[in-house]
């Protein structure tokens, strides 16, 4: 980590955790965090985010896990801009994947996706990593730039506030493998070497880059170390308060 950038831990509940348990875990997690110099965003399914809306305060913001491009329409099943703001979301992970590998079309839809958000002042956990058999023909790099430059293709202007990114090799995500610290840290330094030369280096050394895939209370520390990872998107492990708290610790710096 870089002390110019503060730390940054996202909750990644997934399709976990029922509507009527939601609000103890997250104040659960809110409280095991205590007031730490770190912020902490909470992604639960669509059908918590209204009754989790009162909690947000401090260092605390909510997150939705997708969202659509357009603001209101005959689009059966999803949920808008407009409708997050609403709620007091303050982000939206955007190409998880996840989401990327249910729907082959998501990757030509994040362009829009991501100037809908910032347009309307909502930030983004944008995801992005590659698959084993890339990472195995050591072409992960160029995988990731691949995803860059389709996914920022429309982006005119980065603001480094409102744009996150978390990279998530998938061969890592909910498998327990994690990438060592090295890895991670040459992907990321790799991430804000591309950010630098289409947005600038103030950008590049101003955005936040958190790591993703297996994040424990047993690895947090030693990624926090590396200079180019800001913190973590985290699934399994933040359905447990406590065990989440820890890894929050270990990017407080
Ligand atoms: P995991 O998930 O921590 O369970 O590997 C991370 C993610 O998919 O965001």
């Amino acid at each position: 980590m870089n002390k110019n950038r503060k730390a940054f831990v996202a909750a990644n509940w997934k399709m976990n955790v029922l509507p009527s348990k939601a609000v103890q875990l997250a104040e659960d997690i809110i409280e095991a965090c205590g007031n730490l110099h770190v912020d902490v965003v909470i992604a639960p399914p669509f059908t918590h985010l209204s009754l989790m809306k009162q909690l947000i305060f401090n260092n605390f913001s909510l997150a939705a896990q997708n969202v659509h491009f357009e603001d209101y329409g005959a689009h059966t099943g999803s949920v808008s801009v407009p409708m997050l703001k609403d709620l007091n979301v303050e982000y939206v992970i955007l190409g998880h994947s996840e989401i990327r590998e249910a729907n082959h079309l998501e990757n030509s839809l994040l362009p829009m996706k991501i100037n809908a958000c910032l347009k309307a002042d909502l930030s983004i956990i944008y995801c992005c990593g590659e698959p084993k058999e890339e990472r195995e023909k050591q072409n992960e790099k160029q995988y990731v730039k691949r995803q860059l430059d389709e996914n920022f293709s429309q982006l005119i202007e980065w603001n480094s506030e409102k744009i996150i990114i978390a990279y998530e090799p998938i061969w890592a995500i909910g498998t327990g493998l994690t990438a060592s610290s090295e890895q991670a840290d040459e992907m990321h330094a790799f991430i804000r070497n591309w950010i630098g030369k289409k947005y600038g280096d103030k950008n590049a050394r101003e955005t936040r880059i958190l790591y993703g895939g297996s994040v424990k209370s047993s690895n947090a520390k030693e990624l926090a170390m590396k200079e180019n990872i800001d913190g973590a998107l985290v699934g399994g492990a933040s359905l447990k308060a406590e065990e989440f708290s820890l890894i929050v610790r270990g990017f407080k710096g």
